[in-house]
């Protein structure tokens, strides 16, 4: 049996037939920059988070970058970023001009968690980055509180976490500002590129729907140096019918997220997932970690069963972030996930004899 790490299935059955008609609607009504479609789908993603403003750009990069600028980082500042995040996130930071000051995560949630981010502080700090890594968010409120305590602002990347809660609130609904990316294989996937950032402070709302567009909220009429980074029409109508079923595929996430802890849970020398306390786990990513992990990727390959590392390389070792002086050996727990963490199929649509399979497989393995 071959496995794929993702697939994009029609589930629930149907959904692909109202995408192909969403698509080739705008194909037809010809307005493919921005427009109703675009507005629609910002209004419908705002409200399913019960957030006050959704701006759809061109990528979850473009969104993290928008969401820091919005929150006043620039050239000088030092911005604080989990050690084990996807590269995008420190990027926007170097982007900007400021320095990403890395920091552990927690070994169980894989997340920021406060005390740590505090020990970073100095005067130059402007923001923390809150990514909720996995599909699950960081501990919030103690985040929250730190930033207010030292007046930093806060930003989430909410990249992995569409849909997942934290004390019943969703993830990008907490911070100054939060960025969505709608890269396909995300929890909300276009079919292609995509982002969004989120607020609730109308005054950040206003720049970032400027920036986004040149810097104009009038056609040729700019008031700010802006960029182009405009969600695709396209692409909204296709996210507008896909946000409908958001909530029905985490669900199924989540359930097949269930069955791998239950039944991989016998085998000792694997550590599973852990969901915090307060916290809603979407399973963007269903994370096991094994000091054997490179031969058991290489044993599910064989098996017909693919697989995935997030993250192999952590920020600090990456050639590009040779500038920040950081070494082998700074980042004790990332270096650790990053050698022992493998990522399994898990999608919406994956079913039961495939992730039997897996199960037996990884079972198999360690017999
Ligand atoms: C945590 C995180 N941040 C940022 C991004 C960047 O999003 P994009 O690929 O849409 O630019 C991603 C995903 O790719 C991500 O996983």
């Amino acid at each position: 049996m071959q496995v794929p790490y993702v697939a994009f299935r029609d589930w629930p059955a149907g959904v692909t037939q109202q995408v192909e008609q969403a698509v080739s609607r705008v194909m037809h009504e010809q307005q493919f920059i921005l427009g109703p479609d675009v507005k629609a789908f910002e209004d419908a993603f705002a409200n399913f988070l019960n957030a006050g403003s959704a701006i759809g750009v061109g990528n979850g990069f473009d969104a993290l970058v928008l969401a820091l600028k919005a929150a006043g980082v620039g050239p000088g500042d030092e911005v604080i970023v989990p050690a084990n995040t996807f590269i995008a996130t420190a990027n926007a930071v170097v982007h900007l001009g400021a320095t990403p000051v890395l920091a552990e995560p927690d070994l169980q949630t894989y997340n920021l968690a406060a005390a740590t981010a505090e020990r970073h502080i100095t005067e130059k700090t402007k923001a923390i980055v809150a990514v909720h890594l996995y599909g699950q968010t960081c501990e919030m409120e103690q985040l929250h509180k730190l930033c207010k305590n030292y007046s930093l602002k806060l930003v989430e990347d909410a990249a992995q976490a569409h849909g997942a809660k934290y004390r019943n609130h969703f993830a990008g609904t907490f911070g100054d500002a939060a960025a969505f990316s709608f890269y396909p294989t995300k929890n909300l996937g276009a079919l292609g590129d995509g982002g969004a950032v989120v607020t609730s402070n109308p005054e950040l709302a206003t720049f970032i729907r400027s920036y986004r567009n040149y810097g104009q909220q009038e056609k040729y009429h700019n008031e700010l140096v802006g960029v182009n980074s405009r969600l695709d029409t396209l692409q909204a109508a296709v996210l507008t019918i896909k946000l409908k079923y958001l909530q029905q595929q985490n669900e199924e996430r989540q359930r097949l997220a269930k069955l791998y802890l239950k039944l991989l849970q016998t085998i000792n020398e694997l550590t599973l997932p852990f969901t915090a306390e307060h916290c809603d786990h979407v399973y963007h990513i269903f994370n096991i970690r094994t000091p054997r992990r490179d031969e058991l990727k290489n044993y599910l390959h064989q098996q017909g069963i693919q697989t995935a590392i997030h993250y192999p390389v952590p920020i600090h070792l990456q050639q590009a972030y040779r500038f920040l002086n950081y070494r082998a050996g700074d980042f004790r727990i990332t270096e650790e996930l990053a050698n022992t963490s493998l990522s399994l199929p898990l999608f919406p649509g994956m079913t039961e004899a495939e992730q039997e399979y897996v199960i037996s497989c990884v079972k198999k393995f360690f017999v």
